[in-house]
């Protein structure tokens, strides 16, 4: 999968300037600054594609494996580095934040790539995951598209909202705050102007979910809490049912 986008750089890329893709673009843009700017600092971009994501919410610097998509990134200012999230060439906690926008689902090993964005990031540094979950609608049209052998889908790991919290609670991230977008299902007309609501929204087709980085008191005290209530805790207060 590493280099499997710059087979489709082109048809990628284009699909932000269709009609659709800038309604969609513009929502899912919109409701990740909202998370972003809650968090000033020196961000890093880890899958930052041809950087359109980046380059919209001035993230300076991007790293993915495709050198392709990375040509177009830099084309849009970004500075970048060929490599992959499992392995991030930088030192120990030299940034603020940590983009993810599309791209968990995409990389080998999860668990590893957020254990790396960790390491990276400031003792109280923050990830901001952009994501589709397997359990809304698109995840879902997605998933059965990949059964059908779609050239991009059928490579990516969609995790359900409940699995991708684990997996940052597990590797050492607290969640902090999200938002959801995308409330028209896959194949009819996009809102012209897309709802944001904050917080998880289960039929929401984007998530955004930012995680604060654990000190290792909040290591510790998560467990011992998670050991005396049992598993099947909510995620910290963050999930929403719609229609409050
Ligand atoms: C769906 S694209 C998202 C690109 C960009 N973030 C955007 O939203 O336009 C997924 C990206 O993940 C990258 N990718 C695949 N495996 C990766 C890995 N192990 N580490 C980092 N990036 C990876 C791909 O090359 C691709 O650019």
């Amino acid at each position: 999968m590493k280099k499997a986008f710059d087979a489709i750089v082109d048809a990628y890329d284009q699909w932000y300037d269709t009609a659709e893709g800038m309604v969609i673009f513009g929502a899912e843009v919109k409701f990740l600054r909202t998370l972003y700017e809650k968090c000033p600092g020196h961000w890093l971009e880890v899958g930052v594609g041809t950087g359109r994501f980046a380059s919209t919410l001035g993230i300076a610097k991007g790293i993915d494996p495709a050198p392709r998509m990375l040509v177009v990134a830099a084309r849009r200012g970004i500075v970048t580095c060929e490599g992959i999230a499992e392995n991030l060439p930088f030192p120990d906690h030299c940034f603020d934040g940590v983009l993810m926008a599309l791209t968990l689902c995409f990389v080998a090993n999860s668990q590893e790539a957020l254990r790396e964005c960790r390491r990276v990031l400031h003792p109280r540094g923050s990830l901001l995951l952009g994501t589709v979950p397997a359990d809304c609608p698109w995840g879902r049209e997605y998933i059965e598209k990949a059964s059908k052998g779609h050239p991009v889908y059928a490579r990516a790991h969609f995790l359900t909202v409940a699995g991708i919290v684990a997996l940052a609670q597990n590797t050492g991230f607290e969640l902090a705050d999200a938002a959801s977008t995308l409330f028209w299902k896959p194949g009819q007309a996009p809102q012209t102007e897309p709802r944001i609501e904050t917080g998880i929204v289960s039929i929401a087709g984007f998530l955004g979910l930012l995680f604060r980085k654990t000190t290792s008191e909040h290591i510790n005290r998560e467990r011992s809490l998670r050991s005396n209530l049992g598993s099947g805790q909510g995620y910290n207060g963050v999930t929403r049912k719609r229609g409050r």
